[in-house]
């Protein structure tokens, strides 16, 4: 199911940000498809979780470049990713709480910030990278 797509104007420069880039899409599919076909909640709050760890690494793993490449600004940039966790972290609480409160809002929210942290903040980082 392609509830979001990867494109190629998506594309950082760097294929193993693309790559988790790409991973991460394919998680929100997969949530959005676990929570529309209602197939078992288990497979919702399992995707849940993975994306949830899937994001933590892939933040760490681009602080890492921006702190090998002493990119400008990685400080504003690493602000939004911890704001990013929080909230996917209250999303998980509240699924565990009570999986009612779960719905398409979410997924479209996560569509959303993916995509426009990527063409907004993730671009600009394009620069730190050698030609
Ligand atoms: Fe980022």
């Amino acid at each position: 199911m392609n509830f979001i797509s990867w494109r190629e104007d998506y594309s950082v420069k760097n294929e193993v940000i693309d790559n988790q880039h790409k991973k991460l899409f394919a998680l929100i599919n997969d949530l959005y498809e676990a929570f529309v076909t209602k197939s078992d909640n288990l497979g919702v709050e399992r995707i849940i979780n993975e994306l949830s760890d899937y994001t933590e690494n892939h933040f760490k793993e681009e602080e890492k470049l921006f702190a090998f490449y002493n990119y400008a600004e990685a400080e504003e940039h690493i602000k939004e990713h911890k704001i990013f966790i929080n909230t996917i972290q209250e999303i998980t609480e509240k699924y565990k709480e009570n999986p009612k409160s779960f719905s398409t809002r979410i997924t479209s929210f996560l569509q959303k910030w993916l995509i426009n942290h990527i063409l907004e903040t993730d671009k600009k980082y394009i620069s730190m990278f050698p030609e």
